[in-house]
């Protein structure tokens, strides 16, 4: 069941005994019910900076209420996409490449709020991070050569956030178009952007905590996200 239907179905069940309440979102929940965040880190190193943010956000998430999850994408097998458009031919939504790939989409399809971190490669998102926004084309119910339909994806309602580090203090240049890259991958799904993190964050690994503002603002965003449903 996707988050929509999970709510709808929460909104029908709920109803007459009055337990529902508006969130800031527009949908609704009962209160019994925990919102799952799933976190992707998406660096190649634990522990980074990037995986110190997302750990800090999941934290402050975990401590309103939220069941969170990290998983470490370069745990992963995920071969790249080679374009061979089956998952278009018959609109399955899936990808045909036997790998691991179908083991990050499952725990993304069981997620309310899907938080993806990445440090800043080259002004892109890493490799990891990228397998699964290529192979997540597979998702779409059509190719890009149809005149494509916003949010026709088993991910579509979900909640997103985007982590990004970089070295430079120069964010706007650096970190503000990797955001983009995840946001354009977002918005193709049907997951909702409702928070992005852009950090300069420096070189070493955990040099990031020094930035009192950037981990203040994961704090929130954790808290945000918990009470997001
Ligand atoms: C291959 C590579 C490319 C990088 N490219 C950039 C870049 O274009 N701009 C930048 O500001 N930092 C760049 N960095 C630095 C990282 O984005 C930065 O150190 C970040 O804090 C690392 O996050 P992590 O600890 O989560 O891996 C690069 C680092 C690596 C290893």
């Amino acid at each position: 069941m996707d988050r929509r239907q999970f709510s709808k179905t929460v909104v029908k069940t709920t109803l007459g005994a009055g337990l529902i309440m508006a969130s800031p979102l527009g949908l609704y929940l009962d209160h019994g019910s925990r919102i799952r965040i799933l976190g992707l880190a998406g660096s190649p190193r634990k522990q980074g900076n990037t995986d110190t943010l997302l750990s800090v956000l999941l934290k402050a998430a975990q401590e309103e209420g939220a069941e969170t999850e990290k998983v470490y994408l370069k745990d992963y097998h995920v071969k790249p996409c080679v374009l061979c458009e089956q998952c278009h031919q018959n609109h399955q939504k899936s990808c045909v490449l036997k790998d691991e790939f179908q083991l990050v989409v499952e725990k993304m399809i069981a997620a309310d709020v899907i938080v993806i971190s990445s440090p800043v490669h080259w002004i892109a998102v890493t490799t990891n991070v990228k397998l699964i926004m290529d192979r997540g084309y597979s998702l779409l119910e059509d190719s890009f050569k149809e005149v494509m339909v916003l949010g026709n994806s088993p991910l579509n309602g979900k909640i997103g956030g985007i982590v990004v580090c970089c070295n430079s203090k120069d964010i706007k240049t650096y970190a503000e178009p990797v955001a983009n890259s995840i946001h354009l991958f977002y918005k193709f799904l049907g997951i909702k952007l409702a928070g992005t993190i852009l950090a300069s964050a420096g070189f070493i690994e955990g040099e990031v905590t020094q930035n009192e503002i950037v981990m203040n603002q994961a704090v929130e965003l954790g808290k945000k996200f918990a009470n997001s449903l």
